[in-house]
């Protein structure tokens, strides 16, 4: 059997399971289906007749590092076969297997911004050679005097200095935590369906600073020559067809980080917020009774101030004010001291909620593994 598979496949565990997300280019992250926040990492073979160019985009987890190993050995048989690697910025969670590449490989090239390096140098590691991803000098990451990726600035998307890569060849950008998203449990599949557009607002509502440094991204990815197909983030799913453009759009409206921080938000979406309780407090009747319910949110011994903006209109719960506030606290009430399998549920549904009326997503958290 090809060691490559069907995302759909079970898989014994650390059965290599590359996932090919275009030719010459595969996913070779852990799907892990029991985490919340998978961390991708990509293989991009160059293979234009003479020996192949294998470059590795962001490394990944120390964590994964079986997993992603495992993949790896399945395309190019041994670490060492990676001449090189990419780094969007340096969070763990993308460098953590640099220095296993570099010690399979002693001569294995990183390309990164000096912003990037500058940090990333602490972890210690001697790569082969560092190249930086500097559009002032070039905006080409050459090999053999071949122009491989296009390099596509993404300042403080999350990082100031974070660097997305543009495969005009496979039509790919390789994106880093711009389009990552945090997926519910279980749900691993390789493309993004619209539905997994509510972990992708969360992610970004949690991680990206404001809405107007996502849309100078958006811009510089719609000028990219030819348009983009695929956008292959680091979390999540890999977005392609016509999500690429719904993606973009919707991420050009937004609100994030700062964004957030507006304390007219929770007049602004108040109506919006009042139906997403109404919705919250139905799901919850299905597992809670309701007396149940209407004595957690009543609870005077919790010091949230929830009582100031709920009150009961005969069965309703009714907001004064609040709402995003409110919401959040009705979250956390309703959730307090259930089993994880009902906060990840309740979760889920207040994304959905969030998702469905365009509300920003309150900080409900994506719990801890
Ligand atoms: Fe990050
Ligand atoms: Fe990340």
């Amino acid at each position: 059997m090809s060691p490559v598979e069907s995302a759909g496949q079970p898989a014994a565990p650390l059965a290599a399971r590359p996932l090919e997300v275009v030719a010459n280019c595969w996913l070779v992250g852990h799907r892990n289906a029991e985490s919340l926040l998978q961390c991708n990492t990509y293989l991009r073979v160059f293979d234009d007749g003479g020996p192949p160019l294998r470059v590795c985009v962001d490394p990944g987890s120390r964590l994964d590092f079986p997993q992603v190993s495992a993949n790896l050995r399945a395309l190019v048989g041994d670490l060492a076969e990676i001449q090189a690697f990419s780094l969007n910025h340096q969070d763990p969670d993308v460098v953590g297997n640099s220095e296993h590449l570099c010690t399979a490989n002693p001569r294995v090239r990183m390309l990164v911004t000096e912003d990037v390096w500058r940090l990333v140098r602490h972890l210690g590691i001697q790569p082969g050679g560092v190249e930086f991803a500097n559009p002032g000098r070039s905006r080409w990451f050459t090999v053999d005097n071949r122009k491989r990726w296009q390099l596509v600035p993404t300042p403080f998307c999350h990082f100031r200095g974070a660097m997305a890569f543009y495969d005009p060849e496979l039509r790919v950008l390789f994106s880093g935590d711009l389009f990552g998203g945090v997926n519910q449990l279980g749900r691993v599949h390789l493309f993004a369906e619209p539905g997994d557009w509510a972990g992708v607002a969360q992610f970004h509502q949690i991680y990206m600073p404001s809405r107007e440094v996502l849309q100078y991204a958006v811009r510089q990815i719609r000028a990219l020559d030819p348009p983009v197909e695929v956008i292959a983030p680091q979390h999540g799913h890999v977005i392609s067809g016509a999500l690429v453009e719904q993606f973009l759009d919707q991420l050009y409206q937004l609100p994030v980080g700062r964004d957030l921080l507006v304390a007219e938000l929770d007049e602004t979406y108040l109506q919006g917020y009042q139906q997403a309780v109404i919705e919250l407090l139905e799901w919850a009747e299905q597992t809670m009774e309701p007396a149940e319910i209407r004595q957690r949110l009543a609870d005077s011994t919790v010091e949230d101030g929830l009582e100031q903006l709920l009150h009961w209109d005969g069965p309703d719960a009714r907001l004064r004010g609040g709402g995003y506030s409110a919401l959040l606290m009705v979250f956390l009430r309703l959730t307090g001291g259930e089993p994880l399998e009902f906060v990840n549920a309740a979760r889920a549904h207040v994304l959905s909620i969030c998702s469905l009326h365009g509300l920003p997503i309150p900080p409900i958290g994506t719990g801890v593994e």
